[in-house]
């Protein structure tokens, strides 16, 4: 595996591969790589000819107080990990090389930035949008690999690659969890031990709003109730959002009509920690 810092030489390098007729598939990330990552990047080995993962801590997608500085960092290890799961290039550019001063170009998709995550971290996906822009730009990819995890960024980034006419097919792999159900995350790492204890509750909330949907439950406010109340009732938690959401558009639901497949997706935080969880439900 070969690491590229200069974004213009990884995107000569990227010109190189597809003169040459090979299949570039990218996998973005803010390092600190995981079980998820890995599953990104093995989904990408087999589409590609050429996986490239980037490491990049996008300053533009963190708000003002949240956790920039803080966020975890691990250049060895990635080296590592990326090139265990597969990947061909490690494209991990410094912060001035991607923004350098003067920088003010920014890739906003509207409405479907609002709600939810968006509406929690104000920005946030106006960053996601110009960075992965970037990205693509720069490693000039077939496909792009996300995880259902963060499932509105790929919503959004959809949506981008389609009204951009960017012709990169969006790739999404199922979230990767640990075996009590906890979503892998980079943020897990900062959950004291009895945070860690408690943060499996997300999940099983999840599963109990699947449960109640599925045995017949059409009341948007019932799941939320349902969701709210075993966080709540079982761990220190304190919940930013439930939302029960079309899948597609994002639209916050009341009845839950037959037809339609419902986005689950909350975020809650612990201590300082905040974590965010979904699970897709078709109703037929
Ligand atoms: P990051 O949080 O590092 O995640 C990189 C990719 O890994 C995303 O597509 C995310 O959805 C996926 N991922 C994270 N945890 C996962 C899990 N448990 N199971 C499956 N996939 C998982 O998302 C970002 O970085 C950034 O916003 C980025 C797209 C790189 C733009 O800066």
């Amino acid at each position: 595996m070969k690491t590229i810092r200069e974004p213009r030489l990884m995107h000569n390098e990227s010109e190189g591969f597809r003169s040459a007729g090979k299949r570039i598939a990218l996998v973005p990330t803010m390092g600190a790589l995981h079980g998820g990552h890995t599953a990104l990047i093995r989904e990408a080995r087999t589409r590609g000819d050429v996986v490239i993962v980037t490491v990049f801590v996008n300053p533009a997608q963190f708000g003002e107080g949240e956790d920039f500085n803080r966020y975890p960092r691990d250049s060895e290890g990635d080296l590592r990990t990326a090139s265990e799961a597969g990947a061909d290039i490690l494209f991990a550019p410094e912060t001035a090389a991607m923004y350098p001063p003067g920088y003010q170009t920014f890739v906003t998709v509207e409405a479907l930035s609002l709600p939810l995550e968006g509406a929690a971290r104000p920005g946030h996906f106006r960053g996601v949008a110009t960075v992965v822009a970037k990205l693509f730009n720069i490693t000039c990819p077939h496909c792009a690999i996300f995880g259902q995890k963060d499932a509105q960024q790929v919503v959004v980034l959809r949506r981008m690659s389609r009204d951009l006419d960017l012709g990169i097919e969006i790739v999404v792999v199922p979230t990767v969890r640990e075996g009590d159900g906890l979503a892998l995350s980079s943020r897990n790492a900062y959950l004291s031990v009895s945070e860690r204890r408690e943060a499996p509750v997300l999940y099983r909330a999840l599963r109990i709003a699947e449960k109640r949907i599925r045995a017949g439950e059409r009341s948007a406010a019932a799941v939320v109730a349902a969701v709210t109340s075993e966080i709540t009732a079982r761990s220190s938690a304190s919940i930013d959002y439930v939302s029960v959401a079309d899948a597609e558009t994002l639209e916050p639901l009341s009845a839950l009509d037959a037809g339609r497949t419902l986005l689950v997706s909350l975020a809650a935080r612990f201590g300082t920690t905040r974590l965010i969880d979904n699970i897709h439900i078709r109703i037929e």
